[in-house]
């Protein structure tokens, strides 16, 4: 599907739940968010009506998030629905990676190998500052079991000034040993609180620290559809990405649609949402009604995410926590 910017449009994001078992501080308040009700979520037969509407239309990739998908009970009946609807030609998930082993075998079962998954540091105790939770080792040993296991992995590190720019050349060195790519993203406004005096480490400043470390660092041609400008180093395993979350640079060759876990669709990231599909659902439309507002709503996507931030009605810095929109 196109939008008006022939932008084609074939990946949607659900967010399955808006819980989390960690506390980022970029992401959540150290109290947490208020959670919506399981009534209030999407129901997983739901959530597959909406994946087999999109999967007629030409969406082929689906990314499950949350919030921690692997906290909702009914995730992997999910993924066994998804695995089933043949429009959907691949399936994945960003995990903060700390309940995911126990469903290695079934993922693997089910041809689900891509993963990505959330390291911030690679210091136990800058871990545990940043996430407010002592998990530091077991995401890390999900880490190595996926490598193991063959998942192609994408890690992603939100980098933020004054707490770990110094992670950046550490976790970067984890693409020599490991055919992984690794992402620094720049923090966004989404933090389910308004912070005072942040100041952005930007996709540029992450672009320095790397190239004065890595003077051979060689840029790799972007697909459409990449958040991630990713660089190869000769030699390594993996490559190094760049995500400039904020910059927005990469708006001209987005593809996504988001829908949130209570069924807020989102057509950017910046937009505050604008349209509930689950009341719409709910209220006993027809596949077809379903079709005409998903084509509506790709038809109405802004140019980029600063068109989206212009037209919001709720302030950006109004404290929507990503891990209500899934990232
Ligand atoms: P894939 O291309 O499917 O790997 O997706 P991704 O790399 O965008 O997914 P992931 O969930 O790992 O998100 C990585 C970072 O990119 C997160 O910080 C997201 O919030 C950010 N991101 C994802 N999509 C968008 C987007 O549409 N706009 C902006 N500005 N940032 C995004
Ligand atoms: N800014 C940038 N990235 C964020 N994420 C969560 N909150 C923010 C934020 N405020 C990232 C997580 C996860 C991805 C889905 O989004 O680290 O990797
Ligand atoms: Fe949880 Fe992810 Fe938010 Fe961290 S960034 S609190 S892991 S949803």
């Amino acid at each position: 599907m196109k939008d008006s910017f022939n932008r084609t449009i074939d990946y949607v994001r659900i967010a399955v739940t808006d819980r989390c078992n960690l506390r980022c501080f970029y992401c959540m308040p150290a109290e947490g968010i208020p959670y919506e009700p399981k009534s209030h979520l999407l129901s997983y037969e739901e959530i597959t009506r909406l994946l087999e509407v999109l999967g007629g239309m030409g969406f082929q990739k689906v990314r499950f998030t949350g919030g921690e998908p692997f906290l909702r009970k009914d995730f992997v009946q999910l993924l066994e629905n998804t695995s089933e609807l043949e429009a959907i030609k691949s399936i994945h998930i960003t995990s903060n990676g700390t309940l995911l082993q126990r469903h290695i075998p079934k993922l693997k079962e089910l041809g689900i190998k891509k993963i990505n998954l959330s390291i911030d540091s690679l210091d136990k105790d800058r871990f545990q500052k940043i996430t407010r939770r002592n998990d530091f080792e077991k995401v890390m040993q999900t880490f190595h079991l996926l490598v193991e296991n063959d998942f192609k992995i994408k890690l992603n590190a939100v980098i933020m000034k004054g707490i770990n720019t110094q992670d950046i050349i550490p976790l970067a060195e984890l693409a020599k040993d490991y055919p992984v790519d690794v992402r620094f993203i720049e923090e966004m406004p989404f933090n389910g609180g308004y912070k005072e005096n942040v100041e952005m480490y930007s996709a540029r400043d992450i672009y320095a620290d790397l190239i004065k470390h890595y003077p051979d660092l060689e840029k790799l041609p972007s697909k459409h559809g990449d958040t991630a400008r990713l660089l190869s180093n000769p030699g390594y395993k993996g490559n190094i990405g760049v995500i400039a979350a904020f910059s927005r640079t990469f708006c001209n060759t987005c593809n996504r649609l988001r829908i949130s876990s209570k069924g807020d669709i989102k057509s950017c990231l910046y937009d505050d949402g604008v349209f509930n599909i689950r009341d719409f659902m709910r209220s006993g439309v027809t596949n077809k009604e379903l079709e005409d507002k998903f084509k509506e709503i790709v038809r109405l996507k802004p140019k980029d995410g600063f068109e989206a931030e212009k037209m919001r009605k709720i302030p950006t810095a109004a404290m929507q926590s990503m891990s209500s929109i899934g990232g």
